[in-house]
Parts: structure tokens; C-alpha cells; sequence
């Protein structure tokens, strides 16, 4: 009867160590999960965020950084975006237009929203004239120009003469004052990945253009928001 007993205590104390262990076991897998899931929410968060802490997310393919579109050699557009110049953006123009007109200047857009394609064909054309190498330094590849994005457009000449006429001053000067950005500002290649470009003008929005003009020392996108512009390849 005793033994018997004794075997049952045994049993006992066997199934509540046992159910112990066992319970322990899957706490600590859960906590261990739990762990692991907060490092990668942090590790996402983390990739979200500029060397100067903006955040970045991408809508439909389309990345945001600040809630500003960002088109550059890292930052690509989607081959079905845009269809036209942003109406913002018409506006903010027309409105520096007449004010440029006001002081007989004559700005005008000569070539606005491009399609994929269409900057498919500059691109190439550019490439087949002046090799790749050169082709990289002024002309987007196509899924990588602001003027597929419908905020860009270049104004008047579409090259280095513009930018010591009475427009160009004007407009270096004036057209954050509407919302616009030089784009690609003089000695910031490195930061853009494009030569300068004085008659390319993108639309920010006055906030951030008065910041980026800098009191007359254009401060790139790129090293506003602390990101880069480079091809992958
Ligand atoms: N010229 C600029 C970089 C473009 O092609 O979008
Ligand atoms: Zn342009």
C-alpha cells in the first residue's frame, strides 16, 4: 500500500513539474517572439528614416520623404506615373510669369511633364550623341526624371545661356518666392547627380523653397533631407 502511495506522490510531482516546464518553455518562446518582432518594427523604422532623420514611405511605388516627392537616381518613378503638369504647379508658374512679365521679362516653359517614354527617347538620344558616361551627368534615365513627376519643368533656352540673362537672374532670385526650387543649384553636383542646371525649375511649395534657397545659396534637395542620388548600377 505504502509503495503504491509512494508511485502515486512520484507521478504527481512528475505531471506538475512536467506542465511547470512545459509552460515556462512556451512563455519564454512568446516572449522571445515578442522581442524579436519590436527589433524588426525598429529595424523598418529605422529604414525609414534619412541620414537627417525625415521620414521616407513609398505610396504605389512613388517614394515620399517629408510628405515631398523625391525623383532622383535612387528614388524612381513608377512607368505609368503622371500625366501632366500639377495644376499647383501652373498656378505658382502663372503667377511668376505675370509678375515677370510686369518687368518685361518673358519666361515661358519649353519643355514640362515628359512621360516615361518620352524621357525614354531624350535619354537615348543623349546617350547615342554623347555615350553614357556623359549622358548620366545632364539627362535623367527614363523612371528617373522630375519631369515625369508633373512639378518640374524647364524654362526658356534649356541650357548653360539662360542662366546670365535678365530671366535667369530673375528667376535664380525670385522663384522660391512662388514655390519653386533650382533644382540642380551650381557646386552641388556631387549632392544631385546632375550638372547645374539654371533653367530647371520643381515645385516644393514656399516652405520649403524659402529654406532651400538659403538666402541666395541654394541648398540641395538631397542634403536638405540627408539622402543620395545614385544609380545602383
Ligand atoms: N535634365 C534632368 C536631369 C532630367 O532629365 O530630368
Ligand atoms: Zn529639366
Amino acid at each position: 500500500m505504502i509503495k503504491k502511495i509512494i508511485i502515486l506522490i512520484i507521478i504527481f510531482v512528475g505531471v506538475i513539474l512536467g506542465t511547470y516546464l512545459y509552460l515556462d518553455k512556451s512563455t519564454s518562446k512568446k516572449e522571445a517572439a515578442k522581442k524579436t518582432s519590436q527589433k524588426t518594427t525598429e529595424v523598418v523604422n529605422e529604414a525609414n528614416k534619412t541620414s537627417k532623420g525625415y521620414t521616407i514611405q513609398v505610396k504605389d511605388g512613388v517614394t515620399y520623404i517629408d510628405d515631398v516627392l523625391i525623383v532622383n537616381k535612387t528614388y524612381s518613378l513608377p512607368e505609368d506615373y503622371g500625366n501632366g503638369l500639377e495644376k499647383e504647379v501652373l498656378d505658382a508658374f502663372n503667377l511668376m510669369k505675370a509678375d515677370a512679365a510686369a518687368l518685361n521679362l518673358n519666361i515661358y516653359i519649353s519643355s514640362g511633364f515628359r512621360a516615361f517614354k518620352a524621357q525614354e527617347n531624350v535619354y537615348n538620344k543623349y546617350v547615342a550623341r554623347d555615350g553614357k558616361e556623359a549622358a548620366d551627368t545632364y539627362s535623367a534615365r527614363p523612371g528617373f526624371s522630375e519631369h515625369q513627376s508633373g512639378l518640374s519643368f524647364d524654362l526658356n533656352t534649356i541650357n548653360s545661356s539662360f542662366t546670365n540673362t535678365a530671366e535667369g537672374k530673375w528667376v535664380d532670385s525670385h522663384c522660391y518666392l512662388y514655390g519653386f526650387i533650382i533644382r540642380f543649384p551650381e557646386g552641388k553636383e556631387k549632392e544631385t547627380g546632375y550638372k547645374y542646371e539654371s533653367w530647371h525649375l520643381r515645385y516644393v511649395g514656399k516652405d520649403l523653397a524659402k529654406k532651400l534657397y538659403n538666402e541666395g545659396d541654394w541648398q540641395s534637395l538631397e542634403n536638405y533631407f540627408g539622402i543620395e542620388s545614385k544609380y545602383l548600377d
